[in-house]
């Protein structure tokens, strides 16, 4: 038994699950074993200390499965940015098929650079109105962040339970619900809300295959639904990161009415955060999770994970939902 729907059939997979780009962790090991399991992986470019290295990797995933995988490419205005344009060529030079993109209004030059090439462009948002607008400008999918999720919600604080059945009431093409999904009842409630598949990222870190250290595994065991903190709120550019003493103490430094991004700057760095993700100690820096903590408790590999959650879906729609029916 499987699950068809439109993102099944448009991305050429089994499953509607999609692990979503992730900073440090969205290498070849992980997205292939996802892909492997019949969802769709993805590798983050920006991981990749260059457009050379992101070639490589493509090539070393490309080695790894033969099913349908992803690049994310994220564009956030940073000090030094890095060569967007470059790392897209190496994309479209690597022969991918299919792109999530995430971030400022900047990547529609990257989606006019990859759509000749015939890239499916995954477009991730956080708002109903910046979902009818990439529709607009022609990307191909959908991928709806609800509040819960880890990473960048957005400024409008909108959950999902609210957020993907305002989307599915306008969005024609296929839209993923993301942020908060983790197992079956997650993936049965998307689709009854009018989604069309999943997309997950801290669930993901917590898999054998993910490339990160047991402690950081453990750490998203640990923390329970209330296990994230929301921080730069006032530079609106609000992210929730995984609690921890060092999270703690940069939402404190930040409260102080005339904080500067200098006050924490140390605490939050890119650098600092994959030290973190490789040495697991929680003293580095911050880690990306969201409130899905509170529905995690073990360690599958990834296709333990994903043949779960569906048969787990499968069985709710099947016999718990029609067994309400009089
Ligand atoms: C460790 C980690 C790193 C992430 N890095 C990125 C990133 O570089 N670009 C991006 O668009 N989203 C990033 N995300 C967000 C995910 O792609 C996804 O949208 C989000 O995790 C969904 O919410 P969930 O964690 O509740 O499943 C990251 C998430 C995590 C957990």
């Amino acid at each position: 038994m499987a699950l068809r729907t439109r993102i099944t059939e448009r991305l050429g997979i089994e499953h509607p699950i999609v692990q979503g780009g992730m900073m440090n962790v969205g290498y070849a090991e992980l997205a292939s074993a996802v892909s492997n399991a019949g969802g769709l992986g993805i590798i983050t470019a920006l991981t990749q200390p260059s457009p050379q290295a992101l070639r490589d990797e493509i090539e070393r995933t490309k080695a790894m499965t033969t099913k349908p995988f992803g690049v994310n490419m994220t564009i956030f205005p940073t000090v030094n940015s890095p060569d967007y344009k470059a790392y897209a060529q190496a994309i479209i030079d690597g022969g991918i098929t299919i792109v999530e993109t995430a971030g400022t209004q900047a990547v529609r030059e990257i989606w006019e650079m990859l759509r000749p090439h015939g890239v499916t462009i995954l477009h991730k948002c956080t708002a109903v109105r910046h979902a009818l607008s990439a529709e607009k400008a022609g990307c191909d999918i959908i991928s709806i962040d609800g509040f819960e999720c880890a990473g960048h919600p957005g400024e409008d604080d909108i959950p999902g339970l609210i957020l993907i059945p305002a989307a599915a009431d306008k969005v024609k093409i296929p839209m993923l619900a993301s942020g908060g999904f983790g197992d079956g009842r997650g993936l049965a409630a998307a689709l009854a809300l009018g989604a069309d598949g999943i997309n997950m990222g801290t669930r993901f870190c917590a898999t054998e295959e993910a490339p990160i250290h047991d402690k950081v595994k453990q750490a998203y065991l640990d923390n329970d639904e209330r296990g994230s903190l929301l921080i730069f709120r006032a530079f609106k550019n609000t992210a929730r990161v995984g609690r921890s003493a060092v999270s703690q103490e940069v939402v404190r430094r930040l409260s102080k009415p005339d904080a500067v991004f200098d006050d924490v700057r140390e605490l939050v760095s890119g650098v600092a955060g994959k030290e973190l993700l490789q040495t697991g100690d929680l003293s580095k820096g911050v880690f990306w999770a969201g409130m899905v903590q509170g529905l995690i408790h073990d360690i599958p590999t990834c296709h333990e994970l994903i043949n779960r959650i569906v048969a787990d879906a499968e069985s709710i729609i099947r016999k718990r939902l029609y067994d309400m029916i009089v």
